[in-house]
């Protein structure tokens, strides 16, 4: 297989200051190779905080290389939490990261003597929400720039209704956390969202009482898997998730699947250029997290998934992904939660010769950038045909893109989706603040240079 660097980070002055980094992104025929993905964020985060909620010591292996799983690390060890790690695997093996974490029991978390920073990670912030809820002392936690515009009333509101007191100006990190003593309730969240839900099933672990969320739409579900995994009892009947508070948790050792968020980028670079055929290892193949594989066949692409199997409630296997067509696809309010952190990746998609259609998507205004507006700005800036909606965003692709340069707003989604957008260009393109990739997906652009065909 013919390999060339086809990005390079460009460090010399003027393109390099105060860890800003561009990254040139060369055009490519099509993109060959197996990849093994970095371990799931979502479920590294979930894993991190059910075991330092445990009693015992659990072993979390492929935990998250990036920073917003830092972050969470780097919370519970300042609310009292023994974490050893993460550290290579002992054959050396960097995709197998291991962590440690000294369980400190059912509301033993000791309270902070710093401010909490969950960084770039909503995920950190909103479900160590839920968790300090219950716990009898004060604490604060904010972010940085990103989340402290990120809108937090949709966990004040319920974490307040189970009995504890948290405010936050203009509804806003940092968030000032008075834990309690919980009392369970039933809660129907008013906007999709993984992290609301998980945050008060989080609470009702330390609530008097049962605790049920309902879903509209069903998001996803890594939290429900867990639970049962660190030995907590729930139901799920007909989208409402109830859970009995006072239970204790046991400690495990866990392996999480790589990361199916971060494996879509390869997926669509393989959709989108003729003559791909990428294979993804071990990834994560929950329900509620690959609707994008759906929307890929869609469009024309071959998908196979290979030697599935499941681990800690956790579906897993290899995915194969060949080309086979652009087409236009719609995705609509009832999709959106299915595929929420891969619109940006499927509005590339769509750059390389498809039509993309985007409604009821307005919730991707309150991620890591606005993505409704950072996502048109840098297809634009590339070349491409957006028009940006209030809860969505149509891309056009019935011209090549030209090339030229995108800003990646600190949105580390945004520099990935704009990089396999790239590779469809008429000549290279530079990516702005690209070490946005860093949050969730370190060595992305090697990845993408190993794999990238000229
Ligand atoms: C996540 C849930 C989603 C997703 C985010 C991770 C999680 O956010 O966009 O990247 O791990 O629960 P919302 O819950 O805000 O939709």
């Amino acid at each position: 297989m013919q390999r060339r660097l086809h990005a390079s980070i460009l460090l010399a002055a003027g393109c390099y200051s105060a860890g800003m980094a561009s990254v040139v992104v060369r055009p490519a025929t099509r993109v060959h190779g197996r990849l093994t993905i970095p371990g799931d964020k979502s479920i590294s985060h979930r894993y991190a905080l059910l075991a330092a909620m445990a009693d015992g010591s659990s072993t979390i292996s492929r935990y998250a290389p990036g920073a917003d799983c830092a972050a969470t690390l780097a919370c519970l060890a300042a609310l009292g939490v023994v974490i050893d790690g993460p550290r290579d695997a002992p054959h050396g093996d960097h995709d197998q990261r291991i962590v440690t974490i000294q369980g400190r029991g059912i509301g033993g978390l000791a309270p902070p003597t710093v401010v909490l920073d969950a960084g770039n990670s909503g995920t950190t912030l909103r479900l160590l929400c839920g968790v300090l809820a219950g716990h009898p002392f004060d604490s604060v936690i904010t972010g940085d720039r990103s989340l402290r515009r990120r809108p937090m009333r949709r966990i004040i509101d319920p974490l307040s209704r189970m009995g504890a007191n948290l405010s936050a100006d203009d509804d806003r990190p940092p968030i000032v956390i008075r834990g309690a003593a919980l009392r369970g309730i039933e809660f129907t969240p008013s906007v999709a969202s993984a992290q609301v839900k998980t945050a008060v099933l989080l609470a009702g672990l330390l609530a008097t009482g049962e605790t049920t969320v309902r879903e509209r739409h069903a998001t996803r579900d890594h939290t429900e898997r867990a639970f049962p995994v660190f030995g907590v009892e729930l139901t799920r009947h007909d989208g409402a998730i109830t859970v009995h508070g006072g239970q204790r948790l046991q400690a495990v050792s866990l392996t999480v699947p790589g990361d199916a968020s971060s494996a879509a980028f390869w997926a669509v670079a393989a959709a989108a250029l003729p003559h791909s055929d990428v294979t993804l290892d071990d990834v994560g193949l929950n329900p509620t997290r690959i609707g994008y594989l759906s929307l890929l066949e869609r469009v024309g692409a071959r998908i196979e998934l290979l030697d599935t199997t499941e681990l800690g409630g956790e579906p897993r296997g290899s995915i194969r992904i060949r080309h086979g067509g652009n087409a236009r696809l719609d995705i609509g309010p009832h999709d959106v939660p299915r595929v929420i952190d891969e619109l940006p990746v499927l509005a590339a998609l769509a750059t390389h010769g498809g039509e993309l259609r985007v409604t009821g998507a307005g919730e991707l205004r309150h991620k890591e950038s606005d993505r409704i507006t950072a996502l048109a700005a840098g297809l634009r800036g590339l070349g491409g045909r957006v028009d940006e909606m209030e809860d969505g965003f149509h891309v056009v692709g019935d011209r090549r893109l030209q090339g030229g340069t995108a800003d990646a707003a600190g949105d580390h989604r945004l520099a990935m989706a704009f990089a396999i957008a790239a590779l469809g260009g008429a000549r290279p393109s530079e990516i702005h603040n690209a070490e946005a990739v860093d949050v969730s997906y370190p060595g992305f652009f090697d990845v993408l240079a190993s794999i990238s065909v000229s």
